[in-house]
């Protein structure tokens, strides 16, 4: 019987992370920051709305602030030269923070919830299934899947654009990851999914795991939810084994991978990366299409030049497959899918725990504390970009391009923690945007409040089913 990531314990070979640091031992030095007499306050803001509450926080404080929540210390640091030195520059005085923990007991030591020193070799093996050279062949299937799901659309009608999205980025990794090996399992994926997603997600405030668990039914189906994925996945490999072939897909390369000592993966490794490579790729391309298609709905220019670029592209109108460069040179959908990512950051924080003394650019941080940069407070950066809350996709010029320091964009993170699927993101994202423009126009329902609601959890992601009018 394998070790289910549910109830695999925290590995050894990871650093030991400090305790929080309390008001009682904090020190005297922090960042200002609000310090309410009745606690609950703080809470109450923090929970109804995370990122508005750190916008606000670097607003009235500044690039560093400081709060305490359920007597933890916290720093925000948002400045793009701090980022900078949380991500890259000093990375290895911090591991990932608050949330992770639960993450793990869906995806044990993927990638994501992984840390030193089993994450780099762990990296260093899983860098070559993402070459530029693969990606031709996931472009050509992602084309294929996008063009048979936008031709489903209703050429009337309404569509809710957010399961939409969330169906087919899905359909897209688990294809890519599984062959066609996947399909007979796709719902049973889906729901397990929806289930354990729900319940990471919840999780932005430290302390709320001494509820873990409890004996209720919500714990009890995210066990259940956790251990269905891993069973899907085992089943998978155990199938793949015994077929004796490769397989031309991800699951093929993911078992053939060989670190430099010529040591393999073993199949739970195996199936915590495919696990991993699961959730953080669909989840969060699906959030930032379905923002970018409300956003095209509230922009008729935006769409046009959009709808104009799709339909100059033989790729598009014909059956032909796209490589790499056919997708990455379009420019509309590029900028389309930057401003998205910019307002909409699916990752929109990244919590972070200090394992030493640090000093980021001359604020002390002490060991032990939560430490949080912010891809949705520092994309809001008025230095960097004018109207900041204003989603104009122009903006996104080779010079901004070139001019941004580092630290100022970072929609898929940076450092050895960067998102490996990011140029798979970015061409998945063109290659829908583009699909979807040349056969339909989506509008809001309501043009009086033509965005959904933001109900921002783990990923920034629309409340609700975000449904569309197709015209
Ligand atoms: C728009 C879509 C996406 C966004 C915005 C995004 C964003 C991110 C971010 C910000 C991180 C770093 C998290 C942190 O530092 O705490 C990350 C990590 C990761 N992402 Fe993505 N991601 C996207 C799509 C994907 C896709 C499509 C895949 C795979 C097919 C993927 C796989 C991963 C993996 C494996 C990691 C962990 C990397 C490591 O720690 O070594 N992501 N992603």
């Amino acid at each position: 019987m394998p070790t289910r990531p549910f109830t695999a314990p925290r590995p050894t070979e990871y650093a030991h992370v400090p305790p929080a640091v309390t008001a009682k031992n904090a020190p005297t030095d922090l960042p200002p920051g609000p310090r309410p007499r009745i606690p609950g306050q703080l809470l109450y803001r923090f929970q109804k709305d995370t990122p508005a509450f750190l916008l606000d926080l670097r607003d009235t404080y500044g690039p560093a602030s400081s709060f305490f929540l359920n007597g933890q210390l916290f720093i925000g640091l948002f400045s793009p030269a701090m980022v900078h030195e949380v991500t890259v520059a000093q990375q290895s005085a911090f591991v990932k923070g608050v949330g992770f923990e639960r993450m793990r007991k869906v995806l044990g030591t993927g990638l994501l919830t992984n840390e030193e020193p089993i994450h780099l070799r762990h990296r260093r093996m899983m860098q070559p299934p993402f070459h530029k050279s693969r990606l031709d062949d996931y472009a050509r299937q992602m084309s294929d899947l996008s063009r048979a799901a936008v031709d489903a659309w209703p050429s009337r009608g309404t569509i809710n654009i957010a399961p939409e999205m969330m169906r087919l980025t899905l359909l897209i990794v688990a294809r890519t990851l599984f062959g066609t090996d996947a399909d007979r399992h796709t719902e049973r994926i889906a729901e397990s999914m929806e289930i354990a997603i729900d319940r990471i997600e919840r999780t932005m405030l430290p302390g709320l795991d001494r509820l873990d668990g409890m004996p209720l039914p919500y714990w009890r189906k995210f066990k259940q939810a956790s251990d269905e994925l891993a069973e899907i996945a085992e089943d998978l490999i155990i199938e793949r084994r015994a077929s004796g072939s490769d397989g031309d897909d991800l699951l093929g390369l993911l078992l053939a991978l060989r670190d430099e000592d010529g040591s393999a993966f073993t199949d739970e490794e195996v199936r915590d990366e495919a696990l991993t490579l699961i959730l953080s790729g669909h989840e969060t391309t699906a959030n930032a299409l379905t923002w970018a298609f409300s956003w095209l709905g509230t922009r008729p220019d935006v769409f046009a030049a959009l709808r104009a670029e799709a339909l100059a592209l033989p790729w598009i109108t014909s059956d032909q497959a796209p490589t790499i460069e056919d997708v990455m040179s379009t420019e509309v959908a590029g900028q389309v899918v930057a401003e998205s990512l910019r307002m909409a950051p699916p990752v929109w924080v990244a919590p972070r725990r200090a394992l030493r003394n640090v000093d980021v650019c001359g604020v002390q941080v002490p060991a032990g504390a939560h430490v949080l940069v912010s891809q949705y407070v520092t994309h809001r950066d008025p230095e960097y970009f004018p109207n900041p809350l204003t989603w104009e996709p122009s903006r996104w010029t080779p010079q901004l391009h070139s001019s941004l320091p580092r630290g100022a964009y970072f929609p898929f993170g940076a450092g050895t923690r960067k998102c490996l699927g990011d140029q798979f993101a970015l061409l998945e994202s063109r290659i829908i945007l583009l699909h979807a423009a040349a056969r339909h126009r989506l509008l809001p329902m309501d043009s009086l409040h033509p965005l959904p609601k933001a109900e921002p959890r783990a990923t920034y992601r629309a409340k609700g089913p975000a449904p569309m009018r197709v015209a």
